[in-house]
């Protein structure tokens, strides 16, 4: 088959253009806009790989994602499905020009691009956070003036709508992982945001306070979230075995949830980052209390705040489309122990 995908040089994509490259058969052609990032990818490969991987250069923000005309009349017809995987991962409210560009726009251009192409089946990348303010996550599109946390959540939902309105084009399937984090085998973890946003900021922050002259070795410092809230982490190569999947068994117009049906407590986790950072000084504490927080507190509680509505709920997400996807496949249902989580951590803060 021949592939097409964007976001192949980012902490997913690179994970699922390696079990992609697995069946001999399949051709990948990777829309780039860093053509030095894709050749040092391609270099991971071997040689008989690396013939059947074709890097193009382009950019979602631009129409038809500014492909060549030669390269467009090389690929018109040949293209069996496409994953639209590239996004812009930040959860800033002052970003919201830039997050809708790259991921409604982007999203557009990608669907203009593959309808031109003549694409099959168009798969594309959202986010199980297009939940939004609600507690239950179902497999189906969640209203467009339902209530967002920040513009990186309004953006992937307006895509999702965007994306199924083409489902008399092509055949379109929607795939939302959760957190995505490490591998479950090695912990190893291309990526600077969301879970690793976090960790690089409780890292940061211990760094200071041991370089504090009179630090007390005694004083606590609250992180003010919802113990009983879950973190739904989602192992990055989960994430990419469901995704190969749905080259073959992905049904159109249908929305798979890739996410953790049992997730551990913040509070687990908490202590989970304690252990791996040495750091006993952090405190995991209700937002429902009243606190007087230090000034070094509120410098944590600063530095953590865009995640913090990550920390805040507990929800619980449907993945029955996901469950029949994986049935009668090498893939599993995730079960997702504390000793990988603790793995997973560990090795961001040993590397
Ligand atoms: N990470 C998570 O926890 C998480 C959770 C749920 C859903 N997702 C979704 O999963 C997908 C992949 O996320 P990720 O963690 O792999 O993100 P990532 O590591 O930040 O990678 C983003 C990719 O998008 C590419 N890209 C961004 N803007 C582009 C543009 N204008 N034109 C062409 N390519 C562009 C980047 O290219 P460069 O290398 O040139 O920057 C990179 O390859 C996204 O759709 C995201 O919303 C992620």
């Amino acid at each position: 088959m021949n592939i097409f995908l964007t976001g192949s040089t980012g902490f997913l994509g690179g994970k699922l253009i390696h079990n992609l490259m697995k069946d001999k058969e399949h051709h990948v052609f990777l829309l780039v806009r860093n053509l030095g990032k894709a050749n040092q990818l391609k270099k991971t490969f071997s040689s008989e790989k690396q013939q059947r991987i074709h890097i193009i250069e382009g950019d979602i923000t631009s129409p038809y994602c500014g492909l060549s005309e030669e390269i467009f009349s090389q690929l018109r017809g040949k293209i069996d499905c496409f994953y639209h995987s590239a996004a812009l991962v930040k959860f800033d409210h002052d970003l919201s020009e830039e997050l809708f560009a790259i991921n409604y726009t982007g999203t557009l251009n990608t669907l203009e691009l593959a309808k031109e192409l003549g694409v099959k089946k168009f798969f594309y990348i959202s986010t199980a956070y297009t939940v939004g303010k609600n507690s239950h996550g179902i497999e189906e599109l969640y209203p467009l003036d339902a209530e967002y946390h920040n513009p990186y959540e309004a953006s992937k939902v307006k895509s999702e709508h965007l994306v199924f309105s083409y489902s008399d084009q092509m055949d379109v399937s929607i795939f939302r992982p959760a957190i995505i984090v490490g591998d479950s085998e090695t912990g190893e973890a291309d990526s600077e945001f969301t879970l690793y946003g976090f960790m690089r900021a409780l890292d940061i922050f211990k760094r200071r306070m041991m370089r504090k002259k009179d630090a007390d070795q005694n004083e606590k410092y609250r992180v003010i979230a919802n113990q009983e809230g879950t973190s739904n982490f989602v192992p990055v190569d989960y994430v990419a075995d469901v995704l190969s999947l749905a080259v073959t068994k992905a049904e159109p117009h249908t929305i798979y949830n890739i996410t953790n049906p049992e997730p551990p407590t913040n509070f687990e986790i908490m202590n989970m980052f304690k252990e791996a950072l040495q750091f006993d000084q952090l405190d995991l504490v209700n937002s429902q209390g009243k606190y007087e927080l230090s000034e070094e507190e509120k410098q944590l509680n600063g530095m953590v705040d865009i995640f913090r509505v990550y920390l805040a709920g507990n929800i619980a997400f449907k993945d029955h489309n996901t469950q029949r996807l994986i049935e009668g496949t090498e893939v599993e249902h995730l079960r997702l122990s504390s000793e990988t989580i603790q793995m997973i951590i560990n090795a961001y803060f040993t590397n």
